[in-house]
């Protein structure tokens, strides 16, 4: 999303300036070109130097305002950007901006820019909390420019409260969702990811090997494009995308109870989980002792979740995934009708770039009217965008119908 965009990244003074400079990585190495405008107050923080090295673009400064306007130009750069940052913002920044004031090479090109802009607050709690720093930023929202708010936290004067600089991740996050199409505005998307955890004992499960890679991808495209999400995922080492509604769930049992109680509310819903297909008959209350050379567990079916959305009467669109180790096309035809479900994405796990655990898929895409998409190698994140393009169109296709 971020590849080759022009990024303006306004740093102003405030305690978190060092912080920008996480978001300047983020930002370039997701494969934008990040032009970085610092106040003179940010470049008592941190160095201009900084920024311009990691950003390897020259870094516009108040006291080069002048060369800058002959050599480059403020609208020039403000005509270039596919999108305007500033985080940290001060409140003296965002006031100044709320009044149209463009007494700097930051707030002249804010002003004078078309694209999106997105601010990221930081500043004292009751700065934060005072009834005109509340206008200011009621009226930039109310103008379109796009708001991180601050978190709560230690803050450098003392104070505990609201007005930390949100985590670069966060900013970074609505950075792209700024630049996506929101196609998905209005629509709830629930999406299902990683493993399920089904106890034998108290210390023992049986599992399986899904990172929830492809599912926490498809939430955060979602997310990016607009969607409300909602995540019920099995234990994973991932950190979900900022905004969305998780639902942390062990079991196939919990996903179940957890899936069929919100599906009512979902445009559609995506069940990228693996989820277990048996688990242990009984639970052992204490820790099974090691006997005979032998032991036999008793597994029972766990309820398909997926098959039972698809016999609801007015089922939201539903995607299933099929992971397989050969026979693709067969396993994944059937699965179609017999879960009747509206579109599959099958794998095949037994290749080392598609699958689990690693960042890049090789799918193939299945349809009810029989249409068979097949997607080339690319990673989770593009592929998400892939699946959710389906999605969209045969939601059109759906509604017009
Ligand atoms: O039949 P199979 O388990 O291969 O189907 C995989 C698809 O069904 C996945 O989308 C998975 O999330 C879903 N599934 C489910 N409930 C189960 C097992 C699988 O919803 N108990």
């Amino acid at each position: 999303m971020l590849k080759d965009k022009q990024v303006v990244l306004g740093v102003t003074g405030g305690i978190a300036a060092y912080k920008a400079v996480e978001l300047l990585r983020l930002l370039t190495k997701a494969g934008a070109n990040v032009h970085v405008i610092m106040t003179r107050a940010a470049q008592e923080f941190v160095t201009p130097l900084t920024f311009q090295t990691l950003s390897a673009n020259p870094v516009h400064t108040e006291l080069f305002n002048l060369i800058a306007e002959r050599e480059i130009g403020h609208i020039a750069l403000a005509d270039r950007a596919d999108l305007g940052v500033i985080a940290p913002a001060t409140a003296n920044v965002i006031g100044k901006i709320a009044a149209g004031i463009a007494d700097d090479m930051l707030t002249t090109t804010i002003m004078a820019t078309k694209a999106p802009v997105v601010i990221a607050p930081a500043m004292n709690v009751n700065m934060y909390t005072n009834p005109i720093y509340r206008d200011n930023e009621d009226k930039l929202r109310r103008h379109g420019y796009l708001f991180v708010p601050p978190v709560r936290g230690a803050l450098a004067c003392g104070w505990e409260g609201d007005g930390k600089l949100a985590a670069p991740e966060a900013v970074f996050e609505a950075a792209v969702a700024a630049l996506s199409r929101h196609d998905y505005n209005g629509q709830t998307i629930m999406v299902t990811a990683g493993p399920t955890r089904e106890e034998l004992d108290p210390v023992r499960f049986i599992s399986n090997h899904s990172s929830g890679k492809m599912g926490y991808a498809l939430a955060r495209a979602a997310q990016y494009r607009g969607a409300r999400v909602i995540l019920v995922s099995g234990p994973v080492n991932l950190t979900p995308p900022s905004g969305v509604e998780l639902v942390a769930v062990e079991s196939a049992g919990e996903m179940h109870a957890a899936v069929m109680g919100r599906a009512g509310e979902c445009t559609a819903i995506i069940k990228a989980a693996a989820v277990a297909d048996y688990r242990p008959a009984e639970r052992s209350g204490a820790k099974i002792k090691k006997k005979g050379a032998e032991l036999s567990l008793q597994l029972v079916k766990t309820p398909d979740i997926l098959a039972e959305l698809g016999r609801l009467a007015k089922a939201p669109f539903l995607v299933g995934f099929a992971a397989e180790t050969g026979k693709l096309s067969e396993f994944a035809t059937r699965k179609l009708h017999e879960k009747n479900v509206d579109m599959i994405v099958a794998n095949d796990v037994s290749q080392s770039d598609a699958g689990f655990n690693v960042d890049t898929n090789r799918v193939r895409l299945f349809f009810r009217d029989g249409r068979e998409v097949d997607c080339a190698l690319m990673t989770k994140d593009d592929l998400a965008n892939v699946i959710l393009d389906h999605v969209a169109s045969a939601l059109r296709l759906l509604q017009n119908s």
